[in-house]
């Protein structure tokens, strides 16, 4: 049984498309939250959980729905980790702002929440996924950065491999 499964919500695709990359190197299994997959959250230890962002720091649509429930969910036990796209240019104020909500929809629900990363060398200027000097996740920004995207995947991708259970 596979024990890792990556969670994501993407309106443009970008968002699938890594998290595609990132459910081959890991094995793990996927889901699109369109699909309302609240009932698979069960299966796993390990979850990966990816969004972007859109308006001005809001959630991608599809995790609207699926957030809440995930909110009400006991995740005690679970190791997560969190990644998310967005534009660090255009919207420098609010990059990857997603990550930050769903990091604290989920934060006392008796998971450990791991695959925090350095800020350094991202170009933003403010973010709710930032905390202490870190990403509380892995930011992939597609617009401006995707040079860097597969470097970023990769080392992200170890990191998980020594942090999951
Ligand atoms: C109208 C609009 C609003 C956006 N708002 C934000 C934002 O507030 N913060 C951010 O980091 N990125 C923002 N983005 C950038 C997207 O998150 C980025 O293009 C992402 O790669 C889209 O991923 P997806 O195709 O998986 O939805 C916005 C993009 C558009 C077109």
């Amino acid at each position: 049984m596979k024990t890792t499964a990556v969670f994501f919500g993407s309106t443009t695709g970008n968002t699938e498309t890594i998290a595609k990359q990132i459910a081959v190197k890991l094995n793990a299994d996927i889901y699109n939250v369109a699909d309302n997959p609240i009932d698979k959250i069960a299966d796993y230890q390990n979850l990966i959980l990816g969004t972007s962002t859109w308006g001005v720091g809001d959630l991608q649509d599809d995790w609207d729905n699926f957030l809440p429930k995930l909110a009400k969910t006991d995740l005690t036990g679970k190791t997560i980790a969190l990644f998310g796209l967005g534009d660090g240019a255009s919207y420098s104020d609010s990059f990857v702002d997603g990550i930050g909500t769903i990091y604290q929809s989920i934060l006392y629900n008796g998971c450990k929440i791991t695959g925090f990363v350095d800020t350094d060398g991202y170009g933003y200027e403010a973010s709710k996924a930032e905390m202490n000097g870190k990403f509380i996740g892995l930011p992939l920004d597609e617009d401006n950065e995707s040079i860097l995207t597969n470097e970023r995947v990769d080392k992200w991708v170890e990191q998980l491999k020594a942090e999951f259970n």
